[in-house]
């Protein structure tokens, strides 16, 4: 039986940089994200007689592309006792590796066909904290609108929940794509190089606060405090890369370009900001008045620069 699933990805206001377990995906700090409409991943789950593939974007991908997935499904099929092989075709509606989180969509998606393959009766907690394991944004994707993962301190205890699926807020983010080639260095292994900054230990000390602050900025529809405090996160993030020992940065000059254009736009009055995952894209937060002008700017300072619009997207859904 083949099942198909579509996940939206996530852009997280207060980001998950970091990992207590490497092999369950236990975070160190919670985090919070935006559900995006504009990006997404259909996936379908088949059983085979023959051997595992995994087609990527219509492609077959070889063994060496293909093993993170199989030995998800293997850990899958092992907790749930099962065995066989499987066909998998993903499609991916986002650019791959580009820091626009492609892995959580992929694997969001990925665990709800697995699941719905095999007729395993799954909630969405529990399917959150499937997804988590094959990549740890995943389990933000599972729903609509604004999701926090809390980060709790085992697997059962370590999920996504919804915080807002149809938050009313006045809220559009621009993705804007400075540079869509693979990214240099995995968010898994970045994540790990943080960890040796001396800013790391302070900076999740203030994670309660921060995610507290930005759940109360959501429910006052307070924009300009959770742009501000989403950009403060993603420096943040950022700085403890810098500071790593060796430091490293996603920064490309471009990405510097980017951010002072934000900020120059501010001090025109047009209220923005900007955030930045593993990769060198900046995506800017804004409201609806503000999307032409941005776009426009953007535009006359960057040649060929390609910007998607994208505003809140819905949860887990099945195809077939
Ligand atoms: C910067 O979820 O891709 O986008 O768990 O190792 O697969 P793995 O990491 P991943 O990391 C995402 C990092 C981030 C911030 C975030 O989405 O919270």
């Amino acid at each position: 039986m083949k099942k198909t699933a579509r996940a939206h990805t996530n852009i997280a206001l207060i980001k998950y940089w970091g990992k207590a377990d490497d092999h369950l995906r236990l975070p160190l700090m919670s985090s919070l994200s935006l559900t995006l409409d504009a990006f997404y991943s259909d996936t379908s789950v088949e059983k085979t007689d023959g051997p595992n593939a995994f087609y990527l974007n219509g492609k077959k991908k070889n063994a060496a592309d293909s093993k993170r997935v199989f030995n998800y499904l293997h850990l899958l099929q092992t907790k749930f006792s099962l065995a066989g092989n499987l066909i998998v075709h993903s499609t991916n509606h986002v650019p791959t590796s580009a820091g626009l989180a492609s892995s959580s969509s992929a694997f969001a998606a990925l665990a709800a066909a697995f699941c719905a393959c095999y007729q395993i009766d799954v909630d969405k907690k529990e399917l959150s904290r499937l997804a988590r394991i094959g990549s740890g944004s995943a389990s933000r994707s599972i729903y609509g609108g604004f999701a926090v993962w809390q980060k709790g301190h085992d697997d059962e205890s370590s999920y996504a929940y919804a915080l807002d699926e149809h938050p009313p807020m006045d809220l559009q983010l621009l993705a804007v794509e400075l540079n869509s080639g693979p990214k240099k260095l995995s968010s898994t292994k970045g994540m790990k190089e943080a960890q040796t900054s001396p800013f790391f230990k302070p900076w999740i000390k203030r994670n309660d606060s921060e995610l507290k602050q930005m759940v109360s900025a959501i429910s006052n529809e307070d924009f300009t405090k959770l742009g501000s405090l989403a950009e403060l996160n993603a420096n943040e993030m950022h700085a403890v890369n810098l500071t790593a020992q060796p430091g490293f940065t996603y920064f490309e000059p471009d990405t510097i370009r980017a951010i002072k254009l934000v900020e120059s736009s501010r001090e025109n009055g047009i209220e923005c900001y900007y955030t930045i995952d593993a990769g060198p894209n900046v995506k800017v937060l804004c409201q609806l008045r503000n999307v032409k002008e941005i776009i426009k700017n953007f535009e006359s300072e960057f040649k060929n620069v390609k910007i998607i619009e994208a505003s809140f997207g819905s949860g887990i859904s099945y195809l077939n």
